[in-house]
């Protein structure tokens, strides 16, 4: 079922080899960041290159509820009117952020420090998700929350009237966790101050500082110690959000595996805190290049040029992990066509994600005829000349879920059905035609 309407069951057949460019859509993150940076500026801020997949466009009405004018001028275009650091107005009704944690989790830390009280709610997947990450933190500036058990939405986060600037310890490697703390600290006196074990993306960094906020990053034997001066006038500023690597996995990894394929996948953000899955490709033996590679807007990026490639079993060192998190579910399809046994470790915040990850690609995978070993932080794929395939995958909600096995069906035997399509449109809403544009056969029930 998907989130608010019908299922859209979809099927990939195998496929003759991929051809083409593909032009990727903006970056989940940046956008995310840029929209809601936008809304505590003072000032205009220019979007250009915006993911327009509702997660994203969630977290624009969510902007608009608190104050800010946010107006798309054109595709992938919008411009934004903040209201400064401090300046958020109480919602008049529920914030729903459908299916996207990064939103709920970024605009909780960006209202917490303000004196204002908003419910946040989302769709069946979002609501069992752990949001006790966020609050415990939000709490220690002075923020109440009220949510169900385990700290689940539907939540009401009632801002700090009198904030107090925080010093916190990640628990976990989480960039969502990380960002709520320094957007709250942004409205508190004094500097906020958050320690993380792993680097994870660092796109709220990099962007505070481009919008005029004093950040300082300090790598030490104790981990990186990052610290944001509070009470910036954050300025309106041109951003151009470069084109997602997370997504780009999904084509990448389809030419890998489709025999013959010679794909263009350019733009693509190569910052060093997202780029784990192309050393990792590479050395799984992928014949890809990043060419031209360049700065865009502060970030890093590259044209991808990718050609099919026979690949080899990998380790991947756990330490990797937090650098691509959100691609071990298109990897371990991958695995299920490379030679001998992948192992994937120190992955259990997979758990937690839009679905639980691990379960579902281990289920997934099993009921395309691949073998499996999982525990409660790790996933084991034995690779098979060729995957059986014939079987329909149950998705969870996820749009990574439903991506990777789409991708895996165009190098299987027999086709590969998913679910429910439908939640690709949260971060990815051109895939089916950009995948079919390079010549996979994925079809819908009705086609
Ligand atoms: C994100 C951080 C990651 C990632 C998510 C987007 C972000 O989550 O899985 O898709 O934009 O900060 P965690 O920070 O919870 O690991």
């Amino acid at each position: 079922m998907s989130g608010h309407g019908t299922a859209l069951p979809m099927t990939a057949h195998s496929s003759g080899p991929l051809r083409g460019v593909a032009e990727v859509p903006g970056d989940k993150s940046i956008s995310h960041r840029a929209l809601i940076l936008g809304a505590l500026s003072v000032g205009e801020t220019r979007i250009t290159g915006l993911l327009e997949g509702q997660d994203v466009l969630d977290t624009a009405r969510a902007m608009r509820a608190f104050g800010a004018e946010v107006t798309q001028r054109g595709p992938g275009a919008w411009s934004v009117h903040g209201v400064g650091v401090g300046g958020f107005a109480e919602p008049e009704s529920v914030i729903d952020c459908g299916n996207s944690g990064t939103s709920v989790r970024l605009i909780m830390g960006a209202m917490a420090t303000t004196d204002i009280t908003a419910t946040f709610t989302g769709d069946a997947s979002l609501n069992k998700r752990p949001m006790g990450r966020v609050t415990d933190p939000l709490a220690l500036f002075g923020a109440q929350a009220y949510g169900r058990r385990g700290g689940r939405l539907p939540l009401t986060l009632i801002g700090a009237g009198q904030p107090v600037p925080v010093r916190y310890t990640l628990p976990m490697p989480s960039a969502q966790v990380k960002s709520a703390v320094l957007l709250a600290g942004l409205n508190a006196p004094g500097e906020t101050v958050v320690i993380e074990h792993e680097p994870t993306r660092d796109h709220t960094e990099r962007m505070l500082r481009g919008f005029g906020a004093a950040v300082a990053v300090e790598d030490t034997g104790e981990g990186r110690i990052i610290t944001l001066t509070g009470q910036p006038e954050l300025r309106g500023q041109s951003v151009a959000v470069p084109r997602d690597p997370s997504s780009a996995a999904f084509p990448v990894c389809a030419a890998l595996m489709v025999p013959g394929s010679d794909i263009l996948v350019p733009g693509v953000s190569q910052n060093p805190t997202r780029n784990g899955i192309y050393l990792t490709l590479q050395e799984m033996g992928a014949d890809l290049v990043m060419e031209n590679p360049r700065d865009e807007g502060g970030e890093p990026v590259a044209d991808l040029r990718v050609r099919y490639s026979a690949l080899r079993r990998i380790e991947v060192p756990p330490e990797r992990a937090a650098s691509m998190i959100d691609e071990y579910p298109i990897l371990a399809a991958l695995a299920a066509t490379a030679e001998g046994q992948t192992v994937m470790r120190g992955i259990k915040e997979l758990r937690v994600k839009e679905s639980d990850r691990i379960d579902a690609m281990a289920r997934g995978l099993e009921a395309c005829g691949v073998q499996i070993a999982e525990t409660e932080d790790s996933l084991t794929v034995q690779g098979m000349a060729q995957v059986p395939g014939g079987a329909t995958v149950r998705t969870h909600l996820d749009h990574r879920i439903a991506m990777s096995f789409l991708c895996l069906g165009l190098a299987s035997r027999a086709a590969i059905s998913v679910d429910d399509a439908s939640p690709i449109a949260t971060s990815f809403p051109v895939f089916e035609g950009l995948m079919r544009a390079l010549g996979a056969q994925i079809t819908r029930a009705a086609d």
